[in-house]
């Protein structure tokens, strides 16, 4: 395998110069595609297709046939864990994730275990094809989901909009709550190492419910937890430091807190001012963010209008990776997200040129 050839992501996650703010998206692999359709189409389902090793890494490379993204991410997803753990993930159509076996009483609770990495083993030889054919030309991230957002699926059965299951669990049976996100962690804490020993290059933990808990259950019931995964992730792997990435949707209160957590970067969903949180945590984390995913929706000058705003809001020097602040919708333009990182790429090099790089 050949050495990393674009290291411009690692590089900026840890704070150093870099010669212009590298991008990738979140979902940057996914139904905008016609490709990625057509993948899916041969393999049978969305979770057959996370469960073949040649389609996965298929689907992980096509974003980059397209786009000058800077990481390619695994692709899977962050149900397999509850899935390894007896839960019996299905995708219904149009209907998001379902579980077959919902935790649905404390008998339930009680008989939940950290899974055998075994069962995931899937994910891991993923992970190595897919290194394979990046054959070093840019690092490849892993990912898992935070214990209170794999929590979220698992009690409410799918994807919720009230979350009112959990949340009469948290404010009723508080202990019932703790032993899942325990277990939770523990089963990330697995799940993550065993993708960078398999061969990922940085890892991004998904806390996309975090932002529906008060202030005060956020850090009980999510951020605690975030904190115990992060203390136990591998973190140098081939002599390089391994980033960890921490993105909680709604979380642009909680950024000092979140900034203590250990984690070399923070992700920002669109409703922060990227500068503001500079000011406040750069001193600590880097920063990756934060496009308005629905942004790509507009005209191509108004893609590039607001891609310059960020990148003048972030201001000069290092530790910024650009990203989308969610998921790129499944009806975003592809030919509109060439645009966006493209325009990331040219206007992001003033930013860059001066040379007190490293100020913060
Ligand atoms: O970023 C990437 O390209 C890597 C792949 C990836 C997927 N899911 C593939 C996927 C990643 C990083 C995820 C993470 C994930 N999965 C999250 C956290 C990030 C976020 O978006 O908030 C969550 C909450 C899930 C759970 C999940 N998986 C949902 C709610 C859904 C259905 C809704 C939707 O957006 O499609 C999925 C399915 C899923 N995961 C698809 C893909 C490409 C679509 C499945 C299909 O092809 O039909």
């Amino acid at each position: 395998m050949k050495p990393l050839q674009n290291d411009t992501f690692l590089r900026a996650l840890l704070k150093e110069p870099t010669e212009y703010t590298p991008i990738w998206m979140m979902r940057q692999a996914g139904r905008y595609l016609p490709e990625y359709k057509a993948t899916r189409t041969r393999a049978g389902s969305f979770l057959d297709l996370c469960k073949n090793t040649e389609l996965a890494t298929e689907v992980t490379i096509q974003p980059l046939e397209r786009f000058d993204l800077d990481a390619a991410i695994l692709f899977s997803d962050i149900l397999t864990v509850p899935d390894a753990m007896g839960l019996g993930l299905y995708f219904a159509e149009g209907e998001g994730p379902r579980f077959e076996h919902p935790l649905q009483n404390e008998a339930d609770i009680r008989a939940l275990a950290v899974p055998n990495m075994e069962k995931l083993s899937y994910v891991f030889d993923a992970v190595r094809s897919i290194r394979r054919a990046l054959d070093g030309r840019v690092p490849l991230i892993g990912f898992s989901g935070s214990p209170f957002t794999l929590a979220c699926y698992m009690v409410e059965g799918g994807s919720s909009k009230e979350f009112r299951t959990i949340k009469t669990m948290m404010y009723s049976r508080p202990d019932l709550l703790h032993r899942i996100l325990d277990i939770n962690a523990q089963a990330v804490t697995a799940y993550l190492n065993a993708q960078i020993a398999a061969g990922a290059q940085a890892v991004q933990i998904f806390d996309t419910w975090g932002g529906v808990l008060s202030d005060v259950a956020f850090a009980e019931f999510s951020l605690q937890y975030l904190r115990q995964i992060v203390a136990g992730l591998t973190r140098e792997a081939d002599g390089r430091r391994v980033p960890v990435i921490v993105f909680v949707k709604g979380g642009g209160l909680w950024l000092e807190q979140m900034a203590g957590i250990g984690a070399d970067a923070l992700g920002l969903d669109w409703t922060c001012n990227i500068g503001q949180a500079r000011a406040r945590v750069g001193q600590y984390v880097a920063l990756q963010g934060n496009f308005d995913p629905m942004a790509l929706f507009g005209s191509p000058e108004a893609i590039e209008a607001e891609a310059a705003r960020i990148l003048a809001d972030y201001g000069q020097g290092c530790g910024h990776v650009f990203n989308l602040g969610h998921g790129i919708n499944q009806h975003a333009n592809p030919e509109h997200a060439k645009i966006l990182v493209d325009t990331v790429h040219q206007l992001s090099r003033e930013y860059h040129s001066n040379l007190d790089n490293n100020y913060n």
